[in-house]
């Protein structure tokens, strides 16, 4: 299936309706995806990116269909993973000298990948490519969220190729904004910027700070997954700018293993807490062994604070929780606080592990956390009630803004 956006621009992509993990088993996408790959013509004619390789039979067979693959003059690879660039070694078989634009960067993934002598095209920011009556404008946007990643914009559509930024995993049967269930939509979109993108906000909010000062007009913003732009486009630019800045939201996400329930009775209790002493925020709690990784992860981009509890083992943690820390350490969140919990039998140290794990994550924690022996009794709980409503109290971040 192909899809006429324009004149000149026409979808050439797969949606992905089947895929239920990405990146390996790294990204749960639970509305599917897509691979957006977009033809321009123009005098000339111009791919921009491809397909993940399980799809490029099919995707050279529709394009082939489409356009005679020898007319293609020009294909653009904004970015070398192999969602994007999974199908060129079929397509570069049919047209083998067509030249590929692309970062310097591009050109070291690209041959990592396929180890191809393929007929490279060094762009940078600013390099144009006439189409004729249009040109490609390159923007380069390393670690938005590879270095080879690329923008390009087409002159007169006053279209915005964004690759993986904008983008988000969502399989639909329409292609706009406009068309789709919003708090889907948004749903997807901060689960990719909170999983993929947070450790470059400082690039994201830098990029975004010089395409709004090429003064470019935007039309419609074409990401490489998901839908496109079209109703006010330049709304997911305003809100990464948002999500780049320290995102938070008045919300305490409260995360946890448990063996026998007693860090989940204390989970409970500490958030009954929280909730008692601030009726406003949002308190949300997850079992970390039984949740969706990145759902959690999301969860976490969303909360000003967290709690995070694991009972001791083996003078250790639960793998779960254990893995969850890993995570948010990789992602380096900023100016969210924290605090650990969690029951034990005999040594204890389970808080303090998890103390050290958040500060290593980027999260400034604010107590030593609370711990109960075994099975938390009437008292115990109490005393995490207390706690939870201490937390919430230190963690007033909306009153400080009034
Ligand atoms: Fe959609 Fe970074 O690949």
């Amino acid at each position: 299936m192909s899809f006429t956006i324009n004149e000149t621009i026409s979808w050439v992509g797969k949606k992905d309706w089947e895929i239920r993990k990405f990146h390996g088993e790294e990204y749960s996408t639970h509305r599917g995806s897509s691979y957006n790959s977009y033809l321009v013509r123009d005098e000339k004619i111009a791919l921009i990116d491809t397909v993940w390789a399980p799809f490029a039979d099919e995707f050279v067979s529709r394009l082939g269909d489409e356009v005679e693959l020898g007319k293609i003059d020009y294909i653009i690879a904004n970015h070398a993973e192999p969602d994007h660039s999974g199908a060129l070694p079929e397509l570069m078989k049919a047209i083998p000298g067509t030249p590929i634009y692309c970062t310097a960067n591009a050109v070291k993934s690209l041959t990592g990948h396929y180890h191809q002598d393929w007929n490279f095209q060094i762009v940078k920011s600013g390099d144009r490519l006439s189409l004729g009556g249009k040109e490609l404008i390159f923007i380069e946007a390393p670690m938005l969220h590879w270095p080879d990643s690329m923008f390009c914009y087409l002159t007169g559509e006053q279209v915005l190729f964004s690759n993986d930024a904008f983008g988000h995993h969502l399989a639909s049967e329409h292609m706009y904004n406009d068309q789709v269930d919003r708090c889907e939509l948004y749903q997807e979109c901060i689960k990719y910027y909170a999983n993929i993108l947070t450790p470059f906000s400082r690039q994201v909010a830098r990029k975004i700070e010089e395409f709004v000062g090429l003064n470019l007009p935007v039309k419609m913003i074409c990401p490489s997954h998901g839908i496109i732009w079209r109703e006010d486009p330049l709304q997911i630019v305003t809100q990464y700018a948002a999500w780049a800045n320290e995102y938070r939201e008045n919300q305490i996400t409260v995360i946890y293993d448990t063996m026998w329930d007693s860090t989940r009775k204390m989970a409970e209790a500490l958030a009954a807490g929280i909730r008692s002493a601030d009726p406003a925020v949002t308190v949300k709690l997850y079992n970390a062994g039984r949740g969706d990784k990145n759902d959690i992860i999301t969860e976490v981009f969303r909360s000003k604070a967290i709690l995070v509890g694991s009972p001791t083992i083996n003078r250790g943690i639960l793998s779960a929780a254990a893995a969850i820390l890993e995570e948010m350490k990789g992602l380096g969140f900023k100016g969210k606080k924290a605090a650990a919990f969690g029951s034990y039998g005999w040594s204890g140290e389970g808080i303090k592990i998890i103390s050290s794990r958040l500060n290593e994550a980027g999260f400034e924690v604010i107590n030593e956390g609370v711990r109960t022996l075994w099975n938390p009794d009437d008292k115990s709980l109490d005393g995490c009630f207390k706690f939870g409503a201490s937390f919430a109290e230190q963690n007033f971040f909306q009153k400080e803004e009034e």
